[in-house]
């Protein structure tokens, strides 16, 4: 058995900054309101047409191929997690197979919304693992802007989200005391519905019924989150599934170097910092300027921190995420 470790980093974010004062002219909202409650002072959107969630993906995952020194060819598979896709099918996946010009290797797509990278980056270490894959393309990325309610009906979700993309190579590591030690996945489908989007799906009511109706007022094509019971379930989950990484390589929350957290309210990654006694150092958080970009918050603040040299080798990096499915995860990193 092979170890995986992340050989390289990259992400991209549009360069279009909507501050909360530029929402709060769309919006019964403010800017005292919504840093006070989520931390954000200002988040990313892409200009309509200038990018998609898969041309994002693509910008972050060359970077990441660069700085993992392999050429495009050596890339064996990738995975790609999004709750916001190009089309409905098929995936963008295999738009990035294609626009990186590659031979035919497969490609997945992962529905885990806000733990998307956690379980992305899961699946792809059991498959270096067992030594069938030697580098694995993983992808985060997130258009939200485009499908978001903006005016004061859908304030409590669209003053959250963001755009942006985030990648990892990942690539067989001889040495098993390196690299990804374990990771750790979720679920509770009995709360599928509290953060959900439910239209266009093949649920109860079907897109024929959608269309049918043609009602503007038709809410089931935005988000719905249930702010409260998420963010209760949340410092919970993220709690639980730390732990139990830690206990599972006999260390202890002392012995974490930097935890990253997915950037889904700075409240929450305060609480995480305090419940295990964390050092502001040790957490890393970026969700001021950049809102929740769900699949890609955590790879991006990861790339971030690389590039600001707070995860050095030998460092002990955790990644938790916790989210709509409701899904949880963690990844435990010796880097
Ligand atoms: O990434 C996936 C996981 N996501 C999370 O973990 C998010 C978890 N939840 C949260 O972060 C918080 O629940 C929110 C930031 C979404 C909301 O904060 P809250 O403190 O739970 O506020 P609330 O939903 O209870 O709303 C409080 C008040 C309400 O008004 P009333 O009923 O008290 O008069 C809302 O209508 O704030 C109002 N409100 C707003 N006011 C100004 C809701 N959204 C806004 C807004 N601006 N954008």
């Amino acid at each position: 058995m092979y170890n995986s470790k992340i050989s390289g980093l990259g992400y991209f974010v549009p360069d279009n900054v909507v501050t909360n004062d530029d929402l709060s002219k769309l919006m019964d909202t403010n800017d005292e309101w919504i840093q006070e409650r989520t931390g954000i002072k200002e988040r990313r959107h892409v200009v309509k047409g200038e990018d998609t969630t898969s041309s994002m993906g693509l910008k972050a995952a060359k970077i990441a191929i660069e700085r993992a020194g392999i050429d495009k060819d050596e890339i064996d598979f990738i995975v790609f997690a999004t709750l916001s896709p190009d089309y409905y099918f098929p995936g963008p996946g295999v738009m990035i197979q294609r626009d990186l010009g590659i031979k035919t290797v497969g490609a997945i797509d992962i529905r885990n919304q806000c733990s998307g990278f956690v379980y992305a980056i899961s699946l792809a270490d059991q498959y270096i693992k067992t030594g069938m894959y030697k580098n694995v393309l993983v992808i985060g990325s997130e258009l939200h802007s485009g499908g978001l309610d903006m005016t004061t009906r859908g304030r409590g979700v669209s003053v959250i989200f963001g755009d942006g993309a985030g990648a990892a190579v990942l690539t067989r590591e001889e040495d098993n005391s390196k690299g990804i030690l374990s990771t750790h996945l979720h679920s509770e489908g009995a709360h599928a519905e509290e953060l959900s989007l439910i239209a266009p799906g093949m649920g109860k009511r079907w897109v024929l019924d959608i269309l049918k109706d043609d009602d503007p007022n038709d809410e089931s094509y935005f988000p719905y989150m249930n702010g409260q019971f998420v963010f209760k379930n949340a410092v919970v989950r993220f709690s639980e599934v730390i732990i139990e990484g830690l206990k599972t390589n006999n260390l202890k929350a002392a012995d974490i170097d930097m935890l990253i957290p997915h950037q889904a309210n700075l409240r929450i990654s305060q609480f995480i910092q305090g419940k295990f006694k964390l050092r502001d150092d040790q957490v890393y958080n970026n969700i001021m300027k950049y809102g929740n970009t769900t699949a890609a918050s955590i790879p991006i603040a990861l790339t971030e921190a690389w590039e600001q040299g707070k995860v050095k080798e030998g460092d002990l990096v955790v990644l938790a995420a916790f989210g709509s499915g409701f899904t949880w995860g963690s990844a435990i990193i010796r880097w």
